[in-house]
C-alpha cells in the first residue's frame, strides 16, 4: 500500500504586524519580558470583518493546492485543525470547501481538534487513509484566528502575548518512490490535564470546579438553558483560554524529545539522520532545549516564533513551508515533524521528503 506524501504546501499570515511594544498599550508587559521568556518579536492579527480561520486557510490552501500541480475540485478529501473556528458549529471543513468554490458532494470535510499538535495528528489521519487507497488527494490545513479571542488586559497577558494568527496548507498524495513519503507518526494523549491549557467556556460541561474549589462553570443551577453564556462569564472574564504555563513548559519538553525519539526508533533512524526538525513554534526556549538535547545543529532546525509567535494548529505548516522556500526541506531529505500542546496532546511524524 502506498504511504503519503507532501505533494504541495503553502502558507498565508495577515498583513498586520503586531510588535511587543505595541502590545504595552493595552497591558502591563514589556518587550525585554517576552523576548525574554519566549523569544517572540512581533506577530501578525488578522483584519477585522475581513479575515476568518477560514478565510486564512483558503488562502494557505490554495498555494498548497496549486503546489501539488491539481485544482481545488480534484481534492477528494479536506482536514481543518484549529482551535479557533469560524463558528462553534459547523467547523471550518466545510467552510472551507464553499471558499474553494468547490461543489462537488463526493468530498469530505473532517475538523480537528487538537489544538498545537492537530497539524501532526491531521497528518497521520491523512496517510491512514492514503495508506487504506480511500482518497487520493488530501488537503490538510491548520489555521488559527486567535487575536479574535484572547484577553489584552493585564489579566490574560501570561497567553495573549504568545498567540499569532495564521494559516499553513499541504497536499497529501499517494508515495510511489520507495522509502520516501510518510514514514511513521506517533500520537500522544493524557487527559489528566485538559483543564491546564483550555478554553472551558462556553462549553456543555454542566460545571467544572478546580481544585481550590473556586467554581469555573459561570452560572447558577437551571433546570434548563441560558446557562451557555452568561452574563457572569462576560462579567469574570470567563471566556479567554487559560494555561498554566509552567506545567505546560515543563511537560512539553520532555514530550517532545520522547516522541521524536519513539519515531526515529521505530523507523532505525538516529538524532543525527534528522536533516530538519520542524518543532511546533510554543515557545523558543522549547525548540532551544530541544535542539541541544538531541544535539542538533543551528541549520537542522527550523524557528519563526520570533516573528509569527506561537499560531497554534498552524504553526508546524507555516515553519515548514518557510523552511522548504528556503531550500530546506529538499527532496531527499529526512524531516521530522513534533508537537505538543493542550490535552495534552502531543505527536512526531517523521517524512522522507
Ligand atoms: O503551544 C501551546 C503550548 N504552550 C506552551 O508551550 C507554553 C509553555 N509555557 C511558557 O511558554 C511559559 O510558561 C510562559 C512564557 C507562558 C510564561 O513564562 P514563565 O516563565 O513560566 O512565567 P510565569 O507564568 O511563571 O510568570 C512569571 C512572572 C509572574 O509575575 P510574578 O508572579 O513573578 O510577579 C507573571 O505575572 O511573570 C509575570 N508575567 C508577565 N510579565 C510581563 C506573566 N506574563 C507576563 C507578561 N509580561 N506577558
Amino acid at each position: 500500500m502506498a504511504n503519503g506524501k507532501i505533494a504541495g504546501m503553502g502558507f498565508y499570515v495577515p498583513e498586520r504586524v503586531v510588535t511587543n511594544e505595541k502590545l504595552t498599550e493595552y497591558m502591563d508587559t514589556s518587550d525585554e519580558w517576552i523576548q525574554e521568556r519566549t523569544g517572540i518579536k512581533e506577530r501578525r492579527y488578522s483584519k477585522r470583518h475581513e479575515e476568518s480561520t477560514t478565510s486564512l486557510g483558503a488562502k494557505a490552501a490554495r498555494i498548497a493546492i496549486e503546489r501539488a500541480g491539481i485544482t481545488p475540485e480534484e481534492v477528494d478529501f479536506i482536514i481543518f485543525a484549529t482551535l479557533s473556528p469560524d463558528y462553534y458549529f459547523p467547523g471550518c471543513g466545510v467552510l472551507l470547501q464553499r471558499e474553494l468554490g468547490i461543489t462537488k458532494t463526493e468530498i469530505g470535510a473532517l475538523d480537528i481538534r487538537n489544538q498545537c499538535s492537530g497539524f501532526v495528528y491531521g497528518l497521520s489521519v491523512a496517510d491512514q487513509y492514503i495508506r487504506s487507497g480511500m482518497y487520493k488527494n488530501i488537503l490538510l490545513v491548520g489555521a488559527e484566528n486567535h487575536s479574535m479571542g484572547l484577553d489584552f488586559t493585564t489579566r490574560g497577558r501570561n497567553v495573549s502575548v504568545i498567540f499569532g494568527d495564521g494559516a499553513g496548507a499541504v497536499v497529501i498524495q499517494p508515495n510511489e518512490e520507495e522509502g520516501k513519503g510518510i514514514l511513521t507518526s506517533k500520537l500522544h494523549s493524557d487527559g489528566t490535564y485538559a483543564e491546564e491549557l483550555a478554553l472551558i467556556n462556553p462549553g456543555a460541561h454542566g460545571g467544572y470546579f478546580r481544585e481550590d474549589g473556586e467554581a469555573y462553570f459561570g452560572y447558577e443551577a437551571a433546570e434548563f438553558g441560558k446557562t451557555f453564556v452568561t452574563q457572569k462569564m462576560l462579567d469574570e472574564a470567563m471566556l479567554f483560554p487559560y494555561m498554566n504555563g509552567q506545567l505546560v513548559f515543563k511537560t512539553a519538553v520532555v514530550k517532545f524529545i520522547e516522541v521524536i525519539h519513539e519515531a526515529l526508533a521505530s523507523t532505525g533512524y538516529e538524532a543525527q539522520d534528522i536533516d530538519l526538525l520542524v518543532p511546533h513554534q510554543a515557545n523558543l526556549r522549547i525548540s532551544q532545549f530541544i535542539q541541544k538535547k538531541l544535539r542538533l545543529a543551528d541549520e537542522r532546525i527550523w524557528n519563526n516564533i520570533q516573528r509569527y509567535g506561537n499560531t497554534t494548529a498552524a504553526s508546524i505548516p507555516i515553519a515548514l513551508t518557510e523552511a522548504w522556500e528556503n531550500g530546506k526541506a529538499q527532496e531527499g531529505d529526512l524531516v521530522c515533524l513534533a508537537a505538543f500542546g493542550s490535552g495534552f496532546t502531543w505527536g512526531s511524524v517523521l517524512i522522507r521528503m
